[in-house]
Parts: C-alpha cells; structure tokens; sequence
C-alpha cells in the first residue's frame, strides 16, 4: 500500500494537498481507507482534470455560444419514422430485426451507472417500483422484456436464441444491483447472459479547481457520465465477450424508461437495413423547454445537442409546418455496430469532451463539519454516450444501394459467410453462387 509521505507527495505535484487536511485527526481504518482512495489518483491526470473542470466552469455552462448557427434539423432521408410509415416498411424493419435477433446477433446494454440523485431514492433507480398494480420493478419489467423478444424472435425463425444482457453499473449502483439480481434469480434469465461490469469515477471538483472532501477520510467522487461507457467497455473487455457470443448489433438504453422496448426489431431492423454505425431512437418533442436532448446536425454532422446546453430562443424555432424544428427528442435509446464501438474505444475516446455540469456537492468545511450545500459549489465533468455519433460513417446518400446476390446453394439464410467475405471488398452487383464460392476458398496466390 502507498505511504502517506508517498501520496503526500503525489497530491503536491497535482495541487490538491488539502486532501490531507484532517490527517492528524483520523482513526487508522479512515487513513487506510483515505490512502487507498487517493493513491488511485495519478497526480498529472489529476492536475490536469482539476485544471479543465475550473477552466471549463469558468468559460461557460449552460447554452453554448454561437451554437445557434451551426445547427440543422436532420435530413428527412436520415430518419425513418415508425409512426408514419406504411405497414410494408415497418413490416420490412420489424422482420429484419427479428432476424438478427434470431441469429443472436443482437445485445442491449443498460446504462446504470447514474446516481438517480432527481429521483430521490438512495438504491439504483432499476430497482424502483414504477406504481404497477404487479409491483414490478424497472429491471424486472426489462427483463421479462428480454424474454419475450427472445421467445417471439425463436418462434418466428423457429429458434432458440438469446439476448445477452450487459448492464453497467458505478461503484454506487454495482453491489445492490447485482445482490437485487441474485435475490430475484435474475429474473428467469440466465446468469450466465447478464454481463455487469462497473464505469470509472472521477473527483468533483470546486470552481477554483481543487478537488471536494465529502467526508474526513474520503473524496467526493462521481461517475463519469454515461459516455464513461467507452472507457468501461476496454477496462473490462466487454467487445471481447460480445464477439465470443457473435453480437454484432447493440441497443443501448437508459434505465428510467418504464416503456423501453428491448431490443426492438423495429429499430433494429432499421438501423441494420440503413447499414448505420449508430443511430437514436426519438420521440417528438412535445413543448420548447421540454428536457430532452435533440438530434439534428451541428456543421452538418449528426448528432445530439443536450437540453441544458441549447438556448431556449433555439429550442422555440418553429418549422413551416408549425412544429417545433428541432423536434427529435432523444430518449437515450441508441444502436451501435460492435465495430463502431471498436473503433470507439480504439480510436475516438480521447476525443470525446467532457461537459461541464455544476451541482449542489455535500463537503465538509474547514472546520470539519459536514454542510449541504443549498446552492451549486461543484463541478462534475461528464462524458456523454451519443457524442460518439460523430465519428461515424454515414452510409451513402442518394448513391445506388449496393448489390450483393447470396445463392441459397451457397448460405441458407446468412450462415457460414465469414469464410467467403470475411476481409474481402467486392465490387457491386456481387453475386456468391456455388462457383465463386469455391474459388474465394482457393489459397490465394501470393
Ligand atoms: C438523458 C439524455 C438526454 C435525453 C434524456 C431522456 C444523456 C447524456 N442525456 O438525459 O439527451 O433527452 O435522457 O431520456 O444521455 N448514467 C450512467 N452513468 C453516468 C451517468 C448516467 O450510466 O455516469 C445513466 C443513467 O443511469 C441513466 C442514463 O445514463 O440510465 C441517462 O442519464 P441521466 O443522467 O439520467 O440523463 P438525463 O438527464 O435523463
């Protein structure tokens, strides 16, 4: 374990002494604890997120500047909308999402690493009971969700098959969640189907950069927002486990949605059928200040402009038709390929720029007594999971579809064509019949 001169040290080259403040005065469990917490922090990482906190803080929070301009609502070509289209083309999404279901190629990902503090409740919001007459909580409700789509898929396809469930938790949310789970026998789901895995912390932080005491012994910590995702999904070698399964399609989803559809084929089959890297499920937005993050395009690329940071002049802004312009609430469900999310954590992460979100943050004062703050003293910084949308690849535009013809002699229904395409560009109309086959098979000459 690391000494206190050790850590003394470290927290010097990081300009956050004052973690040491009540030192003296604690019993040696608290030191043990405090040592353990702190030596966790790498001094430069330290210094430098304290540094952007206050940096960030002090240019803005709240409606960026100059965001206005640089918006657009989304292109018509860009959004299939589920409510409005015809019975076909619902029909088309819906089969190929169960379709990919059906080859269990698909996976949901819970984000529930928050800590539900607007509820109100001290236990993750999972396990809330949302007022049914069952008494059914969130998680119990989407796992029977699980099961089910689980159940239509196989019985459309004449299968069995499986969702795996991964579910990310926080230091605040993993032990009830996975005691509430073993309590309740995972709901009928097999274990051996629900990945939990945990995101990191950071420290809050104070205007002027130095980070919060929230008790003697222990730093006011807070996860780093659900774009943390990025970052747990390498820690804990989560793409590893999808590709063992043969996930290629992942729903992402929040846990406080009482209606969310798991998995749904209709989105699925969509994003799928676009060929998308990503996409966002939205609901219209029903009135201006209505706080819901909105998908439209900022420099013409799509992505999600968060509710607490878009003025509420933009969020007015009516179309011809009378609407809202910016309309496409986002509801937090997302679609991810699992090579986008490759390339993510590969590439993009880094990136990604933390917001900036200023809270009440209990501390104790110098005196060492325990104060509730009644106004924002604290700045949490926050990764945001649809801020990734950018760097994906959209599919062409207004350019020929991409003509590939599978022989039935050749795969019966998708199977086995990894050995054939797996690494392979081909140019369109493409068509895999038994001959060209058995010629991709061919060693090739080197
Ligand atoms: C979120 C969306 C917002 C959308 C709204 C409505 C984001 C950043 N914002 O806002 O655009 O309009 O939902 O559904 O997605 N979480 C973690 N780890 C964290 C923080 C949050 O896993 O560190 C999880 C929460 O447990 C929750 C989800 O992310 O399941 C959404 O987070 P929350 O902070 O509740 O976002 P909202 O303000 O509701």
């Amino acid at each position: 374990m690391a000494s206190e001169q050790d850590v003394r040290a470290r927290l010097q080259r990081a300009g956050q002494e004052h973690l040491l403040r009540f030192w003296a005065e604690l019993a040696p469990e608290s030191r043990a604890a405090l040592l353990a917490e702190l030596a966790l922090l790498e001094p430069e990482a330290l210094r430098e997120h304290c540094r952007r906190a206050a940096e960030a803080c002090a240019r803005h929070h709240g409606p960026l500047p100059g965001l206005a301009e640089r918006l657009r609502p989304l292109p018509a070509e860009r959004v299939g909308r589920a409510s409005r289209s015809d019975p076909e083309t619902r029909r088309r999404w819906e089969e190929e999402g169960f379709r990919q279901i059906a080859l269990n190629k698909v996976a949901v990902l819970l984000l529930a690493g928050g800590q539900g503090t607007r509820l109100g409740v001290t236990y993750p919001k999972g396990m809330y009971r949302v007022g049914l007459p069952s008494r059914k909580t969130l998680y119990q409700l989407q796992a029977e969700r699980i099961r089910r789509v689980e159940q239509l898929a196989g019985e459309r396809h004449g299968t069995r098959c499986t969702v795996p469930w991964y579910v990310m938790t926080s230091e605040f949310t993993l032990g009830p969640t996975a005691e509430f789970f073993r309590e309740h026998d995972f709901f009928h789901l097999d274990p051996a189907n629900v990945v939990m895995f945990e995101q990191r912390l950071l420290p809050a932080v104070t205007f002027e950069g130095k980070v919060i005491l929230e008790r003697k012994d222990k730093v006011a910590m807070a996860p780093d927002g659900n774009g943390g995702l990025y970052c747990a999904l390498e820690d804990h070698k989560i793409l590893e486990d999808m590709e063992r399964r043969g996930v290629e399609f992942v729903h992402v989803y929040c846990v406080d949605n009482i209606l969310v559809r798991l998995a749904d084929p209709l989105f699925i089959g969509f994003c799928v059928l676009q060929g998308a890297d990503c996409g966002a499920k939205v609901v219209e937005k029903a009135y201006p200040e209505e706080p819901v993050g909105v998908v439209c395009q900022v420099d013409g690329v799509p992505q999600v402009v968060e509710y607490s940071e878009i003025s509420p002049d933009t969020a007015q802004l009516r179309a011809s038709d009378g609407g809202l312009l910016y309309n496409a609430g986002n509801i937090c469900n997302h679609f991810f390929t699992r090579g986008f999310l490759k390339a993510v954590t590969r590439e993009f992460e880094p990136l990604l720029k933390p917001h900036v979100a200023v809270k009440k943050v209990p501390y104790v004062d110098e005196e060492g007594n325990l104060v509730k703050p009644l106004k924002p003293n604290g700045i949490k910084m926050e990764k945001f999971v649809f801020d990734v949308f950018r760097f994906a690849n959209l599919p062409p535009n207004g350019d020929p579809p991409a003509i590939c013809e599978i022989s039935p002699l050749v795969s019966y229904s998708g199977e086995g064509l990894e050995v054939y395409l797996q690494g392979r560009e081909f140019q369109s109309p493409f068509i895999l019949d038994e001959d060209q086959a058995r010629e991709l098979l061919q060693p090739q000459e080197s």
